[in-house]
């Protein structure tokens, strides 16, 4: 199964991950997406993760956990989360994993263009995948910090599918971010749809059984560019939603769930389910419900809506920041 962002990144991905790792207990999580741009956040155990690069899906501990050869590392970024999260002895990262130097972060930030036009996250994947396209950039297998880590990480999945076990691949961003499908200049540096996350791994088109798109019950994006149902943030702070950016801290600009950037979603994504997530921040009472009928008439005709709207089965509600405030319907019926 894929797992991808259906809007500009931000829709709670880490979230829903690590709730359906601890549920389904996948043999392999492997990262695609861009790299370190990325900020998941995962609640579990009482504890805080804000995870840019180690798969969140980490919380089921039978999982082996891989970074595919299309996503770009930082090998500080992965020393702190191995400290924080405790993953290294199943951790693996592909040989040919791009890696990320201070250059290209320089680069980066100093750029008048990605920093001030476009609004980058200043953590040199833009020109970490530039240097890749010109045949320059440092790879995984010759970087001392990371020899103890490198797998082949498409040998491994396609073993595991062959053997009939569950993999998961863990997407970052969201589908108005890629490069070729999104607001274009006003995105990554890379395509974000669920071909290129399998891709980023090492899986054919015809390996992938289930793409899940996971959708905000309204619409986040931070960083500058086109955003057709935004709303002001005195209005967003009316109905209560003000966020920042994990890992720039930036305010996010809030609208309404864009009906029309969603199907689009669907459509390139080839989705087979969807995810609702942040239905607690439209519906106050939602807050940790785990059942469809704990939801109000409602937050139920809403989520009913999307699914109505999009042709796509909701399969998961999300309905607080907790990794058990779910409402699976794979196991309900709406
Ligand atoms: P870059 O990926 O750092 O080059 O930034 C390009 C654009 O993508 C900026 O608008 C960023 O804010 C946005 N972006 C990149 N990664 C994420 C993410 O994980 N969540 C939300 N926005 C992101
Ligand atoms: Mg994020």
């Amino acid at each position: 199964m894929i797992i991808a962002g259906g809007q500009w990144g931000d829709e709670g991905k880490g979230k829903v991950v690590a709730y359906l790792a601890l549920t389904d207990k996948p043999k392999i999580i492997a990262r695609a997406g861009v790299g370190p741009n990325a900020g998941h956040t995962v609640y579990y155990g009482g504890k805080t993760f804000g995870l840019r690069q180690i798969p969140c899906g980490f919380v089921y501990e039978g999982a082996r956990l891989l970074i595919g050869p299309g996503v770009l590392v930082n090998p500080e970024v992965i020393k702190k989360e191995l400290e924080l999260t405790g993953a290294g002895p199943r951790f693996g990262v592909d040989r040919k994993c791009t890696v990320i130097e201070n250059s290209h972060i320089e680069q980066d930030k100093s750029s008048d263009f990605l920093k001030g036009k476009i609004g980058t996250t200043g953590t040199g994947c833009g020109p970490a995948n530039a240097a890749r396209i010109n045949r320059t950039a440092k790879i995984a297998e010759n970087a001392p910090e990371l020899r103890e880590f490198l797998a082949d990480v498409p040998q491994e999945i396609n073993q595991a599918i062959e053997d009939g076990e569950a993999v998961f691949v863990e997407g970052s961003q969201g589908f108005g971010l890629s490069l070729f499908h999104g607001t274009y200049p006003y995105v990554t540096s890379k395509d974000t749809s669920a071909s290129t996350l399998a891709a980023d791994v090492g899986v054919g088109p015809t390996k992938v059984d289930d793409v899940m798109l996971i959708f905000k019950a309204y619409t986040s994006r931070v960083g500058l560019g086109p955003f057709p149902t935004e709303v002001s943030q005195e209005k967003a702070e009316e109905l209560g939603i003000v966020e920042y950016g994990t890992v720039t801290g930036r305010r996010r600009r809030i609208g309404t769930f864009d009906f029309d950037l969603a199907k689009r979603s669907v459509m390139i994504n080839s989705a087979t389910q969807l995810a609702i997530t942040n239905i607690d921040r439209m519906f106050k009472e939602a807050a940790k419900a785990r059942r469809w009928d704990q939801l109000s008439k409602d937050a139920q005709d809403y989520v009913a809506s999307i699914e109505a709207e999009l042709g796509v089965p909701v399969t998961i509600v999300s309905t607080g920041s907790g990794t058990e405030d779910i409402i699976d319907m794979r196991s309900e019926k709406m």
